[in-house]
């Protein structure tokens, strides 16, 4: 038995999602393909990839997220294999794990910020023209409460994240008007792979981590909210909700 079962008031949408081999992304497309929505998973993780997209009953296609190329071919695999896309899950990132002292390594920097920052633009920018053609949709970029919060453990993580953020507040307004929503998703530390090298530390001072259910589950609320440009954070024990930015002093 596959994934894609029941009709719910979003089956025979389409999703694509980068990242969908492992961890949130992979969570998110069973819950999707259990509502029966049509799922592509783009991953650089193919083995990853392919099981859960036979799992789902969905798509996988190879894609590196720096490549603006590999993010058009995952488009295109989601228009030729399910018809058209409603929603775009561009959630494929890496942490850093280095400072900018003598641990600073230029490549490393370069990779985390590409895959972080790059590979949503490139993801937003293939997206949209087929978004337009359903005459709307979704669209969700996995920030972290590292953009929300200070990150001394993950400079280059927090510089990243924030820019998604950043990114998201701006096409929010700009895109919404042609029915297309964007928004951030800002998980806590959750239940994945990617904390495997802080996980002792989270551990030992006690910090919750959250079930990758809750993440799954703030995911599904943005896609039933109304608004655009927002930030949900996703903290353990908290509903989540979009963060509600302070207002900053204009000119006089
Ligand atoms: N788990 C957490 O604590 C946490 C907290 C906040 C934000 N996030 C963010 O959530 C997102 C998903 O991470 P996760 O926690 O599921 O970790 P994960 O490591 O399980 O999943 C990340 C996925 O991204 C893929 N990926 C990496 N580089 C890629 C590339 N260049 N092109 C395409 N795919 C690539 C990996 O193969 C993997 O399948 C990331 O953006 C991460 O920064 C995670």
């Amino acid at each position: 038995m596959t994934a894609f079962q029941e009709a719910g008031p979003r089956a025979g949408k389409v999703a694509l999602i980068t990242g969908g081999a492992n961890g949130i992304g992979a969570a998110v497309a069973r819950r999707l393909a259990g509502e029966g929505v049509r799922v592509v998973l783009a991953d650089v993780d193919e083995d990853g990839g392919r099981k859960v997209a036979d799992e789902v009953d969905g798509e996988f296609v190879l894609c590196d997220v720096r490549e603006p190329g590999d993010s058009a071919r995952a488009v295109q695999t989601a228009v030729d294999r399910f018809g058209g896309l409603d929603l775009a899950f561009l959630n494929a990132g890496v942490a850093s794990g280095f400072g900018l002292g003598d641990d600073f390594d230029p490549d490393r920097y370069r990779r985390a910020m590409s895959i972080n920052v790059d590979g949503v633009v490139y993801g937003v920018h293939a997206v949209l023209p087929a978004l337009r053609a359903r005459g709307g949709g979704d669209i969700v970029a996995t920030a972290s409460m590292a953009a929300l919060t200070s990150t001394p453990f993950d400079p280059v993580y927090g510089a990243n994240k924030a820019a998604v953020v950043g990114l998201v507040r701006a096409l929010g307004p700009a895109h919404q008007p042609e029915g297309i929503r964007v928004n951030a998703l800002c998980p806590s530390f959750a239940e994945t792979d990617i904390i495997g090298p802080i996980r002792s530390e989270l551990e030992r001072t006690g910090f919750p981590i959250l079930p990758v259910s809750h993440v799954v589950d703030a995911f599904m609320a943005i896609l039933d909210a109304d608004g655009a440009g927002d930030a949900w954070y996703v903290v353990p024990g908290r509903p989540s909700e979009p963060f509600r930015f302070r207002g900053v002093p204009g000119p006089r």
